[in-house]
């Protein structure tokens, strides 16, 4: 399974960019980690502070990757081209914030992605990067044990298609 990770902007500042609210490791440590947690899976890594060439790497990937795990940093709260990137393709594509934006200035309660997305998780710091794997590869646990896929039933609910 290929699983693509795009990072947008002041996202390779992790590790030193206020580590009270994204913690104190940099997301290439914490990328080895998580590859060690999914042998199984191909796991890619993609930064960029450019909106563009974030919408060029969705549409790289977004045909031939079977998910896409997207933290697009502000744009998040701004970006309609990031939207229409993300319907254009037929990757499923889980949106992922490692703050709880909800918990935070107001202008960030805002996604301009999540309704092109296939689902949401924040609030996990890193983890939340594991848990989207997880929900991209639903019978696949960390370490590669078979597991199956829980069914919360409900809208949008369940496991994800072509996983
Ligand atoms: C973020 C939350 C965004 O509001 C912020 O602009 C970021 C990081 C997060 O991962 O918590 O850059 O996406």
């Amino acid at each position: 399974m290929k699983i693509q990770i795009i990072n947008g902007p002041n996202l390779n500042l992790l590790g030193v960019r206020e580590p009270s609210v994204y913690g104190d490791i940099t997301f290439e440590s914490y990328l080895e980690s998580l590859k060690q947690m999914f042998p199984q899976c191909e796991i890619t890594y993609f930064q960029s502070n450019v909106e563009g060439e974030l919408i060029n790497k969705i549409h790289e990937t977004g045909f031939a990757y079977d998910g896409i795990i997207l933290n697009a940093g502000a744009y998040t709260h701004t970006s309609i081209a990031l939207h229409d990137a993300i319907k254009a393709v037929t990757t499923p594509v889980v949106e992922v914030h490692i703050s709880n934006v909800y918990t935070r200035e107001p202008f960030r309660h805002k996604s301009l992605v999540a309704a092109a997305c296939k689902g949401v998780i924040a609030g996990f710091g890193l983890d939340s990067y594991r848990l989207a794997v997880e929900a991209l590869a639903p019978t696949n646990s960390p370490k590669g044990e078979e597991i199956k896929p829980p069914s919360f039933g409900g809208v949008g609910g369940g496991p994800i298609p072509n996983s």
